[in-house]
Protein backbone atom coordinates (compact mmCIF):
# COMPACT_ATOMS: atom_id res chain seq x y z
CA UNK A 1 0.00 0.00 0.00
CA UNK A 2 1.33 3.10 -0.76
CA UNK A 3 1.85 5.91 1.94
CA UNK A 4 -1.04 8.03 0.38
CA UNK A 5 -3.56 5.52 1.34
CA UNK A 6 -1.35 4.96 5.27
CA UNK A 7 -1.62 8.95 5.56
CA UNK A 8 -5.10 9.70 5.44
CA UNK A 9 -7.85 9.13 8.40
CA UNK A 10 -9.09 5.67 8.01
CA UNK A 11 -11.87 6.54 9.80
CA UNK A 12 -13.01 8.91 7.17
CA UNK A 13 -12.57 6.55 4.15
CA UNK A 14 -16.02 6.00 3.54
CA UNK A 15 -17.30 10.13 4.16
CA UNK A 16 -18.31 12.26 1.05
CA UNK A 17 -17.84 16.34 1.44
CA UNK A 18 -20.51 18.40 1.56
CA UNK A 19 -22.03 18.93 -1.96
CA UNK A 20 -23.31 22.65 -1.21
CA UNK A 21 -25.94 24.68 -3.61
CA UNK A 22 -23.91 25.73 -6.49
CA UNK A 23 -22.94 29.33 -6.69
CA UNK A 24 -24.49 31.92 -8.90
CA UNK A 25 -21.32 32.77 -11.21
CA UNK A 26 -19.97 28.76 -11.07
CA UNK A 27 -23.76 28.41 -12.87
CA UNK A 28 -22.96 31.23 -15.00
CA UNK A 29 -19.39 30.34 -16.19
CA UNK A 30 -20.40 26.78 -16.93
CA UNK A 31 -23.78 26.51 -19.14
CA UNK A 32 -22.70 29.75 -20.17
CA UNK A 33 -25.91 31.83 -19.05
CA UNK A 34 -26.18 35.84 -18.70
CA UNK A 35 -28.09 35.44 -15.60
CA UNK A 36 -28.91 32.65 -12.74
CA UNK A 37 -30.79 32.68 -9.48
CA UNK A 38 -30.35 30.94 -6.69
CA UNK A 39 -32.77 29.04 -5.02
CA UNK A 40 -30.57 26.55 -3.00
CA UNK A 41 -29.67 27.30 0.37
CA UNK A 42 -32.52 28.79 2.46
CA UNK A 43 -30.99 32.28 2.84
CA UNK A 44 -33.05 35.53 3.21
CA UNK A 45 -32.47 37.88 -0.08
CA UNK A 46 -34.37 40.16 1.46
CA UNK A 47 -31.89 43.47 1.55
CA UNK A 48 -30.78 44.23 5.08
CA UNK A 49 -31.88 47.18 7.34
CA UNK A 50 -29.37 50.35 7.07
CA UNK A 51 -27.70 49.77 10.30
CA UNK A 52 -26.73 46.46 9.99
CA UNK A 53 -24.92 47.68 6.79
CA UNK A 54 -23.25 50.75 9.00
CA UNK A 55 -22.16 48.45 11.13
CA UNK A 56 -20.36 46.27 7.98
CA UNK A 57 -19.24 49.38 7.22
CA UNK A 58 -17.47 50.50 10.63
CA UNK A 59 -16.11 47.17 11.58
CA UNK A 60 -14.51 47.36 7.99
CA UNK A 61 -12.41 50.15 8.98
CA UNK A 62 -10.93 48.03 11.61
CA UNK A 63 -9.67 44.72 9.27
CA UNK A 64 -5.91 45.51 10.98
CA UNK A 65 -6.78 44.43 13.85
CA UNK A 66 -7.84 40.98 15.47
CA UNK A 67 -11.61 40.39 16.12
CA UNK A 68 -12.75 40.35 19.86
CA UNK A 69 -11.94 36.58 20.73
CA UNK A 70 -14.87 36.32 23.47
CA UNK A 71 -17.27 38.11 21.12
CA UNK A 72 -18.05 39.86 24.43
CA UNK A 73 -20.63 42.78 23.27
CA UNK A 74 -22.51 40.37 20.64
CA UNK A 75 -22.41 37.42 23.64
CA UNK A 76 -23.84 39.63 26.18
CA UNK A 77 -26.59 40.51 23.89
CA UNK A 78 -27.48 37.28 23.28
CA UNK A 79 -27.63 36.53 26.79
CA UNK A 80 -29.67 39.49 27.69
CA UNK A 81 -32.24 38.12 24.62
CA UNK A 82 -32.40 34.39 26.46
CA UNK A 83 -32.44 35.70 29.97
CA UNK A 84 -29.04 33.39 30.47
CA UNK A 85 -26.08 34.29 31.76
CA UNK A 86 -23.35 34.95 29.11
CA UNK A 87 -21.46 31.69 30.82
CA UNK A 88 -23.86 29.67 28.80
CA UNK A 89 -23.51 31.42 25.25
CA UNK A 90 -21.10 30.06 22.59
CA UNK A 91 -20.25 32.35 19.83
CA UNK A 92 -19.24 30.45 16.67
CA UNK A 93 -18.57 30.51 13.11
CA UNK A 94 -22.25 29.53 12.09
CA UNK A 95 -23.76 26.55 12.97
CA UNK A 96 -21.30 24.63 11.36
CA UNK A 97 -18.34 26.00 13.15
CA UNK A 98 -20.26 25.69 16.38
CA UNK A 99 -20.49 21.98 15.57
CA UNK A 100 -16.94 20.76 14.65
CA UNK A 101 -15.62 22.29 17.78
CA UNK A 102 -18.87 21.17 19.72
CA UNK A 103 -17.84 17.66 18.84
CA UNK A 104 -14.09 17.84 19.23
CA UNK A 105 -14.81 18.66 22.94
CA UNK A 106 -17.19 16.36 24.07
CA UNK A 107 -16.04 13.05 21.82
CA UNK A 108 -13.81 10.36 23.33
CA UNK A 109 -12.61 7.17 21.58
CA UNK A 110 -15.64 4.63 21.07
CA UNK A 111 -18.35 7.31 21.89
CA UNK A 112 -21.39 8.16 19.32
CA UNK A 113 -23.47 10.41 17.67
CA UNK A 114 -27.06 10.11 17.04
CA UNK A 115 -29.66 11.75 14.78
CA UNK A 116 -32.82 11.33 12.91
CA UNK A 117 -32.51 10.91 8.79
CA UNK A 118 -33.05 12.65 6.17
CA UNK A 119 -31.28 15.98 8.08
CA UNK A 120 -28.93 18.29 7.60
CA UNK A 121 -25.57 16.96 6.21
CA UNK A 122 -23.41 18.50 8.76
CA UNK A 123 -23.89 16.48 11.57
CA UNK A 124 -22.65 13.08 10.13
CA UNK A 125 -19.48 15.13 8.91
CA UNK A 126 -18.91 17.12 12.21
CA UNK A 127 -19.33 13.54 13.79
CA UNK A 128 -16.92 11.91 11.68
CA UNK A 129 -14.65 14.75 11.48
CA UNK A 130 -14.65 14.27 15.84
CA UNK A 131 -13.85 10.32 15.55
CA UNK A 132 -17.75 9.61 17.02
CA UNK A 133 -19.49 6.66 15.39
CA UNK A 134 -22.17 7.88 13.47
CA UNK A 135 -25.95 6.57 14.96
CA UNK A 136 -28.38 7.26 11.99
CA UNK A 137 -31.96 6.80 12.40
CA UNK A 138 -34.46 6.61 9.86
CA UNK A 139 -37.68 8.26 11.56
CA UNK A 140 -39.98 8.55 8.35
CA UNK A 141 -41.10 11.85 6.91
CA UNK A 142 -43.45 13.12 9.75
CA UNK A 143 -42.09 12.44 13.40
CA UNK A 144 -44.07 10.04 13.84
CA UNK A 145 -44.08 8.09 17.96
CA UNK A 146 -42.38 4.89 16.48
CA UNK A 147 -40.07 7.11 15.01
CA UNK A 148 -39.45 9.23 17.96
CA UNK A 149 -39.26 5.85 19.72
CA UNK A 150 -36.65 4.89 17.33
CA UNK A 151 -34.42 7.55 18.06
CA UNK A 152 -34.73 7.05 21.96
CA UNK A 153 -33.94 3.52 21.45
CA UNK A 154 -30.83 4.46 19.46
CA UNK A 155 -29.08 5.88 22.44
CA UNK A 156 -26.64 3.64 24.56
CA UNK A 157 -24.39 4.46 27.26
CA UNK A 158 -21.91 5.68 24.58
CA UNK A 159 -23.68 8.27 22.77
CA UNK A 160 -22.45 11.51 23.92
CA UNK A 161 -24.74 13.66 21.50
CA UNK A 162 -28.65 13.36 20.08
CA UNK A 163 -29.00 16.23 17.09
CA UNK A 164 -32.47 17.49 16.30
CA UNK A 165 -33.21 19.49 13.91
CA UNK A 166 -35.95 21.47 14.72
CA UNK A 167 -37.54 22.45 12.55
CA UNK A 168 -35.77 19.79 10.29
CA UNK A 169 -33.91 20.08 6.89
CA UNK A 170 -34.73 18.98 4.46
CA UNK A 171 -38.32 17.89 5.35
CA UNK A 172 -39.22 21.12 6.75
CA UNK A 173 -41.47 19.50 9.47
CA UNK A 174 -41.06 20.20 13.33
CA UNK A 175 -41.02 18.32 16.46
CA UNK A 176 -44.10 19.37 18.90
CA UNK A 177 -43.55 20.54 22.37
CA UNK A 178 -44.80 17.24 23.21
CA UNK A 179 -42.18 14.85 21.62
CA UNK A 180 -39.74 17.34 22.24
CA UNK A 181 -40.44 17.30 25.93
CA UNK A 182 -40.84 13.03 25.67
CA UNK A 183 -37.28 12.93 24.32
CA UNK A 184 -35.28 15.16 26.41
CA UNK A 185 -37.00 13.56 29.71
CA UNK A 186 -36.18 10.46 27.95
CA UNK A 187 -32.18 11.78 28.14
CA UNK A 188 -32.80 13.08 31.71
CA UNK A 189 -29.84 11.90 33.83
CA UNK A 190 -28.33 10.25 31.34
CA UNK A 191 -25.30 11.39 29.78
CA UNK A 192 -26.18 12.36 26.01
CA UNK A 193 -26.26 16.46 25.16
CA UNK A 194 -29.64 16.91 23.46
CA UNK A 195 -28.81 19.58 20.61
CA UNK A 196 -31.55 21.47 19.08
CA UNK A 197 -30.55 22.74 15.70
CA UNK A 198 -32.86 25.63 15.17
CA UNK A 199 -32.41 27.61 12.48
CA UNK A 200 -35.37 28.21 10.58
CA UNK A 201 -37.25 28.74 14.33
CA UNK A 202 -37.86 32.38 13.32
CA UNK A 203 -40.16 31.26 10.24
CA UNK A 204 -42.48 28.80 12.31
CA UNK A 205 -46.13 29.65 12.35
CA UNK A 206 -47.44 25.66 14.20
CA UNK A 207 -48.39 26.84 17.79
CA UNK A 208 -47.11 23.35 18.48
CA UNK A 209 -43.55 24.60 18.44
CA UNK A 210 -41.28 25.30 21.32
CA UNK A 211 -37.87 26.17 21.36
CA UNK A 212 -35.55 23.71 23.49
CA UNK A 213 -34.97 26.91 25.58
CA UNK A 214 -37.80 26.17 27.12
CA UNK A 215 -36.59 23.07 28.83
CA UNK A 216 -33.07 24.41 29.24
CA UNK A 217 -33.67 24.88 33.32
CA UNK A 218 -35.55 21.74 33.99
CA UNK A 219 -33.02 19.19 32.40
CA UNK A 220 -29.57 21.30 31.62
CA UNK A 221 -28.36 18.47 29.40
CA UNK A 222 -29.92 20.81 26.44
CA UNK A 223 -27.74 22.72 23.66
CA UNK A 224 -29.74 25.10 21.63
CA UNK A 225 -27.60 26.41 18.26
CA UNK A 226 -29.45 29.58 16.24
CA UNK A 227 -27.78 31.33 13.05
CA UNK A 228 -27.43 34.42 11.64
CA UNK A 229 -27.30 32.77 8.12
CA UNK A 230 -30.99 32.45 7.77
CA UNK A 231 -33.96 35.07 8.85
CA UNK A 232 -31.10 37.81 10.13
CA UNK A 233 -29.46 37.57 6.52
CA UNK A 234 -25.79 37.42 7.20
CA UNK A 235 -25.08 34.22 5.86
CA UNK A 236 -21.86 35.36 4.24
CA UNK A 237 -20.41 36.77 7.09
CA UNK A 238 -20.58 33.19 9.20
CA UNK A 239 -21.58 33.61 12.66
CA UNK A 240 -24.08 31.60 15.00
CA UNK A 241 -24.52 30.87 18.58
CA UNK A 242 -25.25 28.25 20.95
CA UNK A 243 -26.53 28.28 24.34
CA UNK A 244 -25.39 25.83 26.52
CA UNK A 245 -24.77 24.68 30.06
CA UNK A 246 -21.07 25.94 31.70
CA UNK A 247 -18.81 23.06 31.79
CA UNK A 248 -19.82 22.27 28.00
CA UNK A 249 -19.11 26.07 27.32
CA UNK A 250 -15.76 25.78 29.22
CA UNK A 251 -14.38 22.70 27.47
CA UNK A 252 -15.57 24.26 24.23
CA UNK A 253 -13.17 27.20 24.86
CA UNK A 254 -10.05 24.67 24.73
CA UNK A 255 -10.75 23.52 21.03
CA UNK A 256 -12.91 26.42 19.56
CA UNK A 257 -11.06 28.69 16.88
CA UNK A 258 -9.41 31.84 19.00
CA UNK A 259 -10.50 34.54 16.20
CA UNK A 260 -13.05 32.29 14.09
CA UNK A 261 -15.81 34.99 14.53
CA UNK A 262 -14.24 38.12 12.40
CA UNK A 263 -15.23 42.04 13.96
CA UNK A 264 -17.33 42.58 10.98
CA UNK A 265 -19.57 39.27 11.98
CA UNK A 266 -19.62 40.45 15.48
CA UNK A 267 -20.83 43.87 15.01
CA UNK A 268 -23.19 43.18 12.29
CA UNK A 269 -25.00 39.98 14.11
CA UNK A 270 -25.02 42.32 17.14
CA UNK A 271 -26.63 44.64 15.32
CA UNK A 272 -29.55 42.61 13.13
CA UNK A 273 -30.35 41.22 16.78
CA UNK A 274 -32.37 44.53 17.85
CA UNK A 275 -34.05 44.47 14.28
CA UNK A 276 -36.89 42.52 15.51
CA UNK A 277 -39.31 44.81 13.23
CA UNK A 278 -37.31 43.74 10.64
CA UNK A 279 -37.05 40.21 11.47
CA UNK A 280 -41.34 40.30 11.73
CA UNK A 281 -41.41 42.24 8.46
CA UNK A 282 -38.92 39.29 6.37
CA UNK A 283 -40.66 36.30 8.08
CA UNK A 284 -44.28 38.00 7.14
CA UNK A 285 -42.90 38.68 3.61
CA UNK A 286 -41.36 35.24 3.15
CA UNK A 287 -44.68 33.43 4.67
CA UNK A 288 -46.64 35.12 2.10
CA UNK A 289 -44.78 34.35 -0.80
CA UNK A 290 -44.26 30.46 0.30
CA UNK A 291 -47.81 30.19 0.36
CA UNK A 292 -48.43 31.80 -3.48
CA UNK A 293 -45.45 30.22 -4.33
CA UNK A 294 -46.74 26.60 -2.89
CA UNK A 295 -50.73 27.50 -4.62
CA UNK A 296 -49.33 28.00 -7.65
CA UNK A 297 -47.48 24.71 -7.57
CA UNK A 298 -50.25 22.65 -6.49
CA UNK A 299 -51.90 24.15 -9.47
CA UNK A 300 -49.34 22.47 -11.91
CA UNK A 301 -50.26 19.13 -10.25
CA UNK A 302 -46.99 19.30 -8.01
CA UNK A 303 -46.89 18.12 -4.75
CA UNK A 304 -45.95 20.49 -2.22
CA UNK A 305 -44.70 19.05 1.40
CA UNK A 306 -46.37 21.19 4.48
CA UNK A 307 -43.25 23.22 5.88
CA UNK A 308 -42.27 25.25 8.91
CA UNK A 309 -39.46 26.87 7.05
CA UNK A 310 -38.04 29.36 4.31
CA UNK A 311 -38.17 26.44 1.69
CA UNK A 312 -40.23 23.60 0.24
CA UNK A 313 -39.95 20.41 -0.84
CA UNK A 314 -41.77 19.29 -3.81
CA UNK A 315 -42.11 15.38 -5.12
CA UNK A 316 -40.90 14.44 -8.34
CA UNK A 317 -39.92 11.31 -9.69
CA UNK A 318 -37.32 12.03 -11.67
CA UNK A 319 -36.13 14.73 -9.59
CA UNK A 320 -32.59 14.86 -10.94
CA UNK A 321 -33.52 15.71 -14.75
CA UNK A 322 -36.01 18.69 -13.66
CA UNK A 323 -33.01 19.99 -11.18
CA UNK A 324 -30.76 19.53 -14.63
CA UNK A 325 -33.45 21.34 -16.90
CA UNK A 326 -33.82 24.06 -14.26
CA UNK A 327 -30.13 24.59 -14.60
CA UNK A 328 -29.96 25.32 -17.98
CA UNK A 329 -32.74 27.97 -17.47
CA UNK A 330 -30.49 29.51 -14.24
CA UNK A 331 -32.24 28.17 -11.71
CA UNK A 332 -30.61 27.15 -8.86
CA UNK A 333 -32.56 24.99 -6.56
CA UNK A 334 -31.31 22.03 -4.27
CA UNK A 335 -31.64 18.03 -5.29
CA UNK A 336 -32.97 16.20 -2.51
CA UNK A 337 -30.16 13.71 -3.53
CA UNK A 338 -27.50 16.02 -2.08
CA UNK A 339 -29.73 15.67 1.31
CA UNK A 340 -30.57 12.32 1.54
CA UNK A 341 -34.31 13.12 0.23
CA UNK A 342 -34.44 11.25 -3.00
CA UNK A 343 -37.22 12.17 -5.07
CA UNK A 344 -37.23 15.39 -3.99
CA UNK A 345 -36.21 18.86 -4.64
CA UNK A 346 -35.88 21.42 -2.20
CA UNK A 347 -36.39 25.00 -3.28
CA UNK A 348 -35.64 28.38 -1.01
CA UNK A 349 -38.74 31.06 -1.52
CA UNK A 350 -37.19 33.92 -2.85
CA UNK A 351 -38.02 37.55 -4.01
CA UNK A 352 -41.49 37.41 -5.64
CA UNK A 353 -39.60 38.07 -8.53
CA UNK A 354 -37.43 35.33 -8.24
CA UNK A 355 -40.18 32.65 -7.63
CA UNK A 356 -42.14 34.47 -10.60
CA UNK A 357 -39.08 33.40 -12.53
CA UNK A 358 -38.70 29.80 -11.07
CA UNK A 359 -42.65 29.28 -11.79
CA UNK A 360 -42.46 30.39 -15.51
CA UNK A 361 -39.17 28.01 -15.95
CA UNK A 362 -40.47 25.07 -14.05
CA UNK A 363 -43.44 25.12 -16.11
CA UNK A 364 -41.14 25.40 -19.54
CA UNK A 365 -38.97 22.38 -18.19
CA UNK A 366 -42.08 20.06 -17.60
CA UNK A 367 -43.81 20.74 -20.63
CA UNK A 368 -40.62 20.29 -22.45
CA UNK A 369 -40.24 16.80 -20.51
CA UNK A 370 -43.79 15.36 -21.11
CA UNK A 371 -43.21 16.58 -24.65
CA UNK A 372 -40.04 13.80 -25.39
C1 LIG B 1 -30.44 22.82 9.64
C2 LIG B 1 -29.46 23.89 9.40
N1 LIG B 1 -28.72 24.32 10.42
C3 LIG B 1 -27.87 25.34 10.25
C4 LIG B 1 -27.72 25.94 9.03
C5 LIG B 1 -26.86 27.13 8.91
O1 LIG B 1 -25.60 26.89 9.12
P1 LIG B 1 -24.60 28.11 9.35
O2 LIG B 1 -25.02 28.78 10.62
O3 LIG B 1 -23.30 27.41 9.49
O4 LIG B 1 -24.66 29.01 8.18
C6 LIG B 1 -28.41 25.47 7.93
C7 LIG B 1 -28.18 26.06 6.60
O5 LIG B 1 -28.52 25.56 5.59
C8 LIG B 1 -29.33 24.44 8.13
O6 LIG B 1 -30.07 23.99 7.12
Amino acid sequence: MSWKSHIVRKSLSGIEPYRPGKPIAEVQRELGLQSAIRLCSNENPWSLPERVVEAVRLASGETCRYPDPASYRLKRAIAMKWGRSPSEVIVGGGTEGILYSLFQSIIDEGDEVAYAVPTYPLYGLAAAAAGAKRIEVETGETESKTGLDRLIEACGPRTKALVVCNPNNPTGSILTRTDLTALANSLNGRETLLILDEAYAEYVEDPKYASGIDLFDQLGNIVMLRTFSKIYGLAALRVGYAIAPKPVVETYLKVRKVFEVNSIAQNAALAALSETAYIQEVREKTLAERERLSSALREMGIRVHPTQTNFIILDFQDAKTVYENLLLEGIIVRLGDDLGYPGHLRVTVGLPEENDRFLQSLGKVLKRLAGR
